[in-house]
């Protein structure tokens, strides 16, 4: 099968990306054919500093390679390299009714923040369906905010279709059911414009204050808890095998436990979780040519895809 998925470079990856998307990056790479990249030309709707976004660009693929993606088995690529999925971005908005971007949330949520929101950011999820239609993708592996995307961009391929015939694969968005909204520090879905991330790498004992800074309930230390709905718990879960879980589940129900326990246990189960991918970064950042030349080799095979794809449009709509 056909698996892509892309991550914006415009910060730290955290929990959520992780949980929610990256680690089923690195399980479906195993039988599938996996392409994976780096959405550099959407984090230009945030990102307005070019040094800062081509160092951003780096870091995660450092991160996605320290978290286990092997070049040898994924295509890792940065969005941007790729310019044919920017010319199908246009022969889709051609098509696309003005009506669907804007009940997309990005764009809507914004825009009741009342912050001045741009083209850019509106036609996004236009550009998301062009990189997943660009490589006949079958499976798009996310977390649950995405979903409303994929969705877009199956309206968006069955318009075509059905103006020009079929032409595109049809791709299907695939969710976990731990991980597809992982909670941040102040209860709500973990998102960086919401400033309520935990990070996979950074300072170790920086992350361990921001997790004993989680925000609970201030319901006394001898009452029973409830472990269901609890934010705190559900991040334990992330980390935590089944005993662990269960043993947890007690101590909460019993009562005389504070919440600073299980802040204590989710920093231990979190460091204990990321060490080996701390360790393999800093071997990784030793030797940047060779994430470059992953990156090169990466964008060389999917412009292959991309180009037939492309093709197959162009012909489709007459612009060939
Ligand atoms: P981005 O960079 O916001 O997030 C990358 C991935 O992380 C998931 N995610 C979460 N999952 C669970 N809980 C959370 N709290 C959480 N926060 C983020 C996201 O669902 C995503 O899977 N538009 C995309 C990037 C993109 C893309 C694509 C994805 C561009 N083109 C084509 C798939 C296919 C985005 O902004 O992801």
């Amino acid at each position: 099968m056909r698996v892509l998925s892309g991550i914006q470079p415009t910060g730290r990856p955290h929990w959520g990306n992780y949980f929610g998307a990256i680690r089923q990056y690195i399980d479906l790479q195993e039988n599938n054919d996996g392409f994976y990249f780096i959405a550099d030309l959407h984090a230009l709707t945030t990102v307005r500093d070019p040094a800062q976004l081509r160092e951003n660009v780096l870091n995660a693929a450092l991160d996605l390679l320290a978290l286990g993606l092997d070049p040898n088995k994924a295509t890792l690529f940065v969005q941007s390299r790729i310019p044919e999925v920017t010319e199908l971005t246009w022969l889709l908005l051609t098509g696309t009714p003005m009506g669907l971007l804007e009940r997309c949330h990005a764009y809507k949520d914004k825009k009741e923040r009342g912050l001045p929101a741009d083209a850019g950011l509106f036609t996004y999820p236009v550009l998301m369906a062009a990189d997943i239609l660009a490589y006949d993708s079958q499976i798009v592996p996310v977390g649950a905010d995405q979903v409303q995307h994929i969705e877009v961009c199956r309206d968006l391929a069955g318009s075509f279709h059905h103006t020009y015939g079929e032409t595109f694969v049809m791709p299907k968005a695939k969710t976990l059911d731990v991980g597809a909204k992982v909670p941040g520090t102040d209860g709500q879905k973990m998102s960086k414009s919401y400033d309520n991330t935990l990070p996979l790498f950074g300072d170790v004992k920086k992350i361990r204050k921001q997790i004993m800074r989680i925000v609970t309930d201030s319901r006394p230390m001898e009452d029973p808890k409830d472990p269901e709905g609890d934010h705190l718990f559900e991040l334990y879960q992330l980390f935590a095998g089944p005993d662990e879980v269960a043993a947890m589940v007690e101590k909460y129900r019993a009562g005389g436990f504070g919440y600073g326990e299980i802040k204590k246990a989710v920093a231990e189960v979190s460091e204990a979780h990321f060490a080996p991918a701390r360790e393999r970064r800093e071997e990784l950042e030793k030797d940047l040519d060779s994430v470059r030349d992953i990156l090169d080799a990466g964008a060389v095979r999917a412009r292959e895809v991309a180009g037939a794809v492309l093709d197959r449009a162009r012909s489709a709509c007459g612009v060939r």
